[in-house]
């Protein structure tokens, strides 16, 4: 009874607090005091043949299927959309993705960084042409110019998966692909308006398949993915194989001090990351294993609580009543030799304050 009482408790917290934090919050506003940014703080490969960990990614919309080439990211119906994006960030590092782009005129295939004042470093295939990606970059959410884009010959995009690699540190931004330097963005020069637009804030990872080609957007960005989407041809189908992320930086979380948006305004807080915990943390165990670990010493104890609670019965309280003592004892056991072993109950109460998305069409522009 007491154990289903505080899973409620829990439930209610972890719930009242990921509503907290739901809003926007753009931490250049000098009106407003964000929450820090959950840290990747790690390496770690992902491979897109089975359900993601909810703690570290958000589905924002639509839905994913599984299959053994990897996770398909689907337009299915007029307007629809599919976006997921990573609760942790990174505060320079390298993405990876191996993918094939969806075919459609007006249908952006993109993988992109983008933090929460709005720099932004991206891949994006648009549909209507399959030899070939561009490249993009935004500074603090500017997009008076669209002269940033690079465009780079693939072959075969939709179908073959190719290794899409951004590196990206304080002096450089990198786009491979395959094992091919195919674009180099310094920190200061004049695209990045020598400095002050070069994106240097914690960034998440977005995958996204989305329509741009469709009334509500602006001339500019329907021209940009080739016109309106023919909505006859749905399903366009985007499929992730595999993701890398490194963080190049360790901590728990990420900070910005002050409003210029600078990465030397962004302060690392050290500790263990959740992100890290999640991912380093061990496959949930059986029963039959928990009972494993417990070892000799912890099994004698509850056969002896079990002989104990047998005596009981045999004075008296009937045997479905001692049963009911053998089962609560091995359960406390067991749930005393978890809390021993990793804090397991504590890990789940420290859900991080994940962010909600900054995910907007308007950085979008045409590129000539
Ligand atoms: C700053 O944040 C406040 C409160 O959330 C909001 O009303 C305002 O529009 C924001 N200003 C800018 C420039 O984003
Ligand atoms: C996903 O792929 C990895 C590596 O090929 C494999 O070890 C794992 O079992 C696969 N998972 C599923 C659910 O197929
Ligand atoms: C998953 O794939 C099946 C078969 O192709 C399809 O019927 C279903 O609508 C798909 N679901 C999503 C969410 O894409
Ligand atoms: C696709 O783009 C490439 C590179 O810009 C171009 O050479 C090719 O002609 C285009 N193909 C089509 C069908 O438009
Ligand atoms: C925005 O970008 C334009 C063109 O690159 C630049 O002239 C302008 O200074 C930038 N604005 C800010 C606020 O950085
Ligand atoms: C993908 O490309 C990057 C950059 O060339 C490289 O570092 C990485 O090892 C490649 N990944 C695979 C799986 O080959
Ligand atoms: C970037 O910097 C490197 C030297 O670090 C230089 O060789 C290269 O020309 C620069 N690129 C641009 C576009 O400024
Ligand atoms: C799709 O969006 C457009 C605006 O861009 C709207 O006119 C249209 O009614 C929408 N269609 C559906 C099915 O929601
Ligand atoms: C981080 O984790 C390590 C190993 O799990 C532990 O020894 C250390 O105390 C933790 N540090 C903090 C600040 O929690």
């Amino acid at each position: 009874m007491s154990f289903s009482i505080n899973t409620f408790f829990f439930s209610l917290i972890a719930f009242l607090a990921l509503r907290a934090v739901a809003a926007d919050c753009n931490p250049l506003n000098t009106t407003t005091t964000c929450s820090p940014d959950a840290a990747l703080s790690t390496e770690h490969t992902w491979l897109f043949n089975e359900t993601l960990d909810s703690t570290l990614w958000d589905m924002a919309t639509g839905e994913l299927n599984y299959t053994d080439k990897g996770a398909e990211f689907a337009i299915r119906s007029e307007n629809a959309s599919t976006l997921l994006q990573s609760n942790f960030y990174i505060f320079f590092g390298v993405m990876e993705v191996h993918a094939t782009m969806a075919v459609g005129r007006g249908i952006i295939s993109s993988v992109i960084l983008q933090s929460d004042d709005l720099d932004e470093i991206d891949w994006e295939w648009l549909g209507y042409n399959t030899s070939f990606v561009q490249s993009d970059f935004f500074g603090k959410g500017n997009t008076t110019t669209s002269n940033r884009g690079g465009t780079h010959l693939v072959s075969d995009a939709d179908t073959v998966f190719h290794n899409y690699t951004i590196y990206w540190d304080k002096d450089r931004i990198e786009w491979w692909i395959d094992s091919d330097l195919r674009r180099t963005v310094n920190y200061s020069e004049p695209l990045t308006v020598y400095g002050k637009n070069y994106p240097q804030t914690p960034c998440r990872v977005k995958i996204s398949n989305w329509p741009v080609g469709i009334a509500s957007e602006s001339l500019g960005n329907i021209e940009w993915g080739g016109g309106l989407v023919n909505w006859d041809d749905v399903p366009f189908i985007m499929t992730v194989q595999k993701l890398r992320v490194k963080d190049f930086h360790t901590g728990k979380e990420y900070k910005y001090t002050g409003t210029t948006g600078s990465y030397e305004s962004i302060d690392v807080i050290s500790g263990n990351s959740t992100a890290k915990k999640e991912i380093e943390k061990k496959p949930e165990e059986t029963l039959a294993e928990k009972w494993d670990d417990l070892g000799e010493g912890a099994h004698i104890g509850v056969y002896v609580g079990a002989a104990a609670a047998a005596a009981i019965a045999i004075a008296g309280f009937g045997w479905w009543c001692a049963r009911q003592r053998k089962a609560g004892r091995l359960q406390r056991a067991l749930n005393d030799s978890a809390a021993g072993q990793s804090g397991a109950e504590l890990t789940q109460m420290e859900k991080p304050e994940w962010r909600q998305s900054q995910w907007g069409q308007q950085s979008y522009q045409r590129v000539p």
